[in-house]
């Protein structure tokens, strides 16, 4: 009784939704407590399997016993040329029995104005318990200008707007994508089996200030298949929605709906356990061998399926047969010999051939003896190990060569630095730049800048502290000079004196090893390190030892900074040490900044003959101060402007033992006084 209104409605486009609504809620409520059908679980053998073009495979069928339990039920309408499947008032497009889905033509809504609005809205109604509107296959679509269209369902509501503010911003799109202008499209939601579509007539306006009607006659909107929409500006500007399908002009849309076996049982049950395998889930429907069920895509109930390796239709007894795979290699790969067995297949690569793993994935190469496998794997491992013998080989020639070539290099600074006199010097030791980089530790500890760069301490491997520092570069013109610097350096033996105690010469600017005075150099010594509070007191005695010590030998070398005036003729030497003898009394650095402590010490003592306001003050005692004039005096004539007047080395040496002599006398007599 209740089974005219439990198939599938489609509501002629006029019907009212709040009649509508109850209408489909009734039908659903009688169905349940519809009796059993009577009718057969299996096609008759009269029954067709097709209608015109479409196929209509069992569950469905044409007439209620060719269908399943009598609920699948189309018509075929004869009428037309080809015959068409309908379900209800639906006309059906296709079925297929493996992905559950069917494909059904619906109307559109529309919306249009010529002297007053006329319009369509559709509502469709699918049966529950056999069909539901595919969420995943189907979208919501909205064709119009300044159109807002509405997309109901029984929980559900939802919009879509499409705006355009003339036909050439419409036609401005740069796809036939909806995006919003002209078109608009969005999702909808799961198990839904009613919709109805219908307008916002406020949305469109109609005042002449917004003449969409001009150009936009028609709104059109609809549920359809998703990707099936293309827009088109036509679409627009027409008052009528129509498409070619075939040879056939239509004004409605596909639409996939999802079917499934939904009376039986609501879901398909767990697999069961059988004799410890697991066996595969079955349901009544699924009558065929070699068939399971599985879980509808949505809503309850099941849906039938072949198993693996068999094709056909599960809901018919023998509908699952076996595949033929070795006919379908694309599907089934296979790169040996191929032999179908029942529900699947064997691959086995031809005799005297074989695969790494499986030949269904994996290419057949010729077989290889044991006897060939040994001999390649011996010759493989032979051939590999004579290649890396070969590059060890090379590597270490070609190692040689480029070694031997920085040897010759080196060799050969080493000559334009004088090495061939400097290695007969039996006190000079000459070290490799190795050698030294692991002396200083890479430079590691600088202890000031000198004339010519950086000086670095280091400590040779007899623990020996030294200084390194950097000469200046050695030419062809100032060899010779350079040579004897170094020879003197390294006889110098005294106290007061930086000992040179090797060079390298394999560099480009050679470098020079003095031995470290843990109280700096004379320089240091007078004038402190870093600043004034550093400088250690120091005696008239000690200064006088200082100079009259290095007046033994030749003063540039006292302290390597000195070196920097480069002269070794024995003139200008007195009158370094005319400055030396000076930064001693007066305890000033001979340069500080703008101050040349000769000349501002010459401007004073040409005014008065002595120098005294310069004097160091530490040392300036009053029974002093006459030796301390003659130092000045003496310091004068060495720093004489002409070269000739200067007095000599030795005269300036004994002069000033004479004055230390005849001041020691003085200061023993007068300490001897006042201790009296
Ligand atoms: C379309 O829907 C609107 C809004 O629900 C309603 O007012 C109108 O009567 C419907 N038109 C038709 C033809 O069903
Ligand atoms: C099944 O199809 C026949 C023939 O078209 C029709 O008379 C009958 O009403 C249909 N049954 C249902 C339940 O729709
Ligand atoms: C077949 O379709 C035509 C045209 O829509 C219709 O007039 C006719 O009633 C249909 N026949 C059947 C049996 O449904
Ligand atoms: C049935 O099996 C085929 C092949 O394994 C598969 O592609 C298809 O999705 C299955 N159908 C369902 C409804 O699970
Ligand atoms: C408006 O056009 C539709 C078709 O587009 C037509 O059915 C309707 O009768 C027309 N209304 C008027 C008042 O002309
Ligand atoms: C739209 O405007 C026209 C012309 O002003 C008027 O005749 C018609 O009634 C209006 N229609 C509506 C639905 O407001
Ligand atoms: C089908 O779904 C039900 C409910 O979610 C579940 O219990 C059952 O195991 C499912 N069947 C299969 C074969 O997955």
């Amino acid at each position: 009784m209740a089974q005219a209104v439990c198939f599938l409605f489609l509501l002629p486009a006029a019907t009212v939704i709040s009649h509508l609504v109850p209408v489909a809620a009734t039908a659903r409520a009688e169905k349940m407590v519809a009796a059993p059908s009577p009718l057969p679980t299996s096609p008759p053998p009269d029954c067709p399997d097709t209608c015109g073009d479409v196929n209509i495979p069992y569950p469905f069928g044409i007439g209620e016993p060719c269908s399943w339990h009598g609920k699948y039920n189309l018509t075929c309408n004869h009428t037309f040329n080809p015959p068409r499947p309908y379900l209800g008032n639906t006309e059906v497009v296709d079925i297929s029995v493996e992905s559950g889905e069917i494909r059904v033509r619906t109307p559109i809504s529309s919306l249009c104005y010529n002297s007053s609005y006329d319009y369509v809205n559709t509502t469709l109604t699918f049966h529950v318990e056999l069909f539901l509107i595919s969420a995943a296959r189907n979208e919501f679509t909205a064709i119009g200008c300044n159109t807002l269209a509405l997309l109901q369902g029984l929980k559900y509501y939802s919009g879509c707007i499409s705006s355009c503010v003339s036909l050439v911003d419409a036609a401005a799109r740069d796809s036939d994508k909806c995006n919003g202008l002209g078109c608009c499209q969005t999702s909808i939601p799961e198990n839904l089996d009613y919709i109805a579509v219908n307008w916002d007539l406020t949305s469109r306006g109609n005042t002449s200030d917004n003449p969409v009607w001009e150009f936009n006659p028609c709104s059109y909107a609809f549920v359809a298949e998703k990707g099936w929409y293309q827009f088109d500006l036509k679409d627009l500007q027409n008052s009528a929605f129509v498409r070619k399908l075939g040879d056939r002009t239509v004004t409605d849309v596909p639409v996939v709906l999802d079917w499934a076996i939904r009376a039986d049982g609501p879901y398909c049950p767990p697999p069961i356990m059988k004799d410890g395998v697991i066996g595969e889930p079955t349901a009544s429907a699924c009558v065929s061998a070699n068939s399971h069920c599985v879980n509808a895509t949505q809503g309850s109930g099941y849906l039938c399926n072949c198993s693996t390796g068999y094709t056909g239709n599960p809901y018919v007894i023998g509908g699952c047969t076996n595949i033929d795979e070795c006919t379908r290699p694309n599907d089934f790969p296979c790169h040996g010999v191929c032999k179908d067995t029942d529900g699947s297949y064997e691959c086995n690569c031809r005799a005297g051939y074989e695969s790494d793993g499986d030949p269904k994935k994996n290419p057949c190469r010729p077989k290889l003896s044991s006897l060939a496998k040994h001999i390649i794997g011996i010759t493989v491992g032979a051939s590999i190990l004579f290649f890396i013998i070969l590059g060890t080989g090379v590597c270490y020639m070609l190692k040689q060569i480029e070694q031997k070539a920085k040897e010759r290099e080196l060799e050969a600074i080493e000559r334009k630095n004088g090495s061939e006199r400097l290695k007969n010097v039996k006190t000079l030791i000459l070290f490799t730049k190795d050698e030294l980089d692991k002396i200083t530790m890479n430079n590691s500890v600088p202890l000031g800048k000198g004339g010519f760069g950086e000086v670095h301490k280091g400590t040779l491997s007899d623990k020996t502290e030294v200084a390194v520092k950097a000469s200046n570069e050695v030419t062809q013109g100032t060899l010779e000079k350079f040579v004897e610097e170094v020879e003197i350096q390294s006889r110098m033996m005294h106290r007061n004196i930086l000992k040179l105690l090797g060079c390298c010469l394999r560099v480009d600017v050679p470098l020079l090893v003095y031995e470290y005075a843990a109280k700096g150099s004379l320089k240091d010594i007078l004038h402190g390190k870093h600043n004034d509070q550093q400088r250690e007191p120091l005696t008239l005695r000690s200064r006088l030892d200082i100079a009259i010590g290095s007046a033994q030998g030749c003063l540039p070398y006292m302290d390597p900074v000195y070196k920097d005036t480069g002269r070794l003729t024995p003139k200008s030497d007195v009158y370094s040490f005319g400055i030396v003898l000076l930064e001693l009394i007066c305890r000033r650095p001979a340069v500080d900044g703008e101050n040349i402590l000769v000349k501002q010490f010459k401007s004073v003592y040409e005014q008065d003959n002595t120098g005294r306001v310069f004097f160091d003050k530490d040392i300036a005692e009053e029974q002093d101060i006459p030796i301390l004039d003659e130092i000045g005096k003496l310091a004068m004539k060495c720093l004489n402007e002409n070269v000739n007047e200067r007095p000599a080395m030795a005269s300036v040496a004994s002069t000033l033992v004479i004055l230390k002599d005849s001041w020691e006398e003085k200061s023993q007599s007068s300490s001897s006084t006042s201790i009296n």
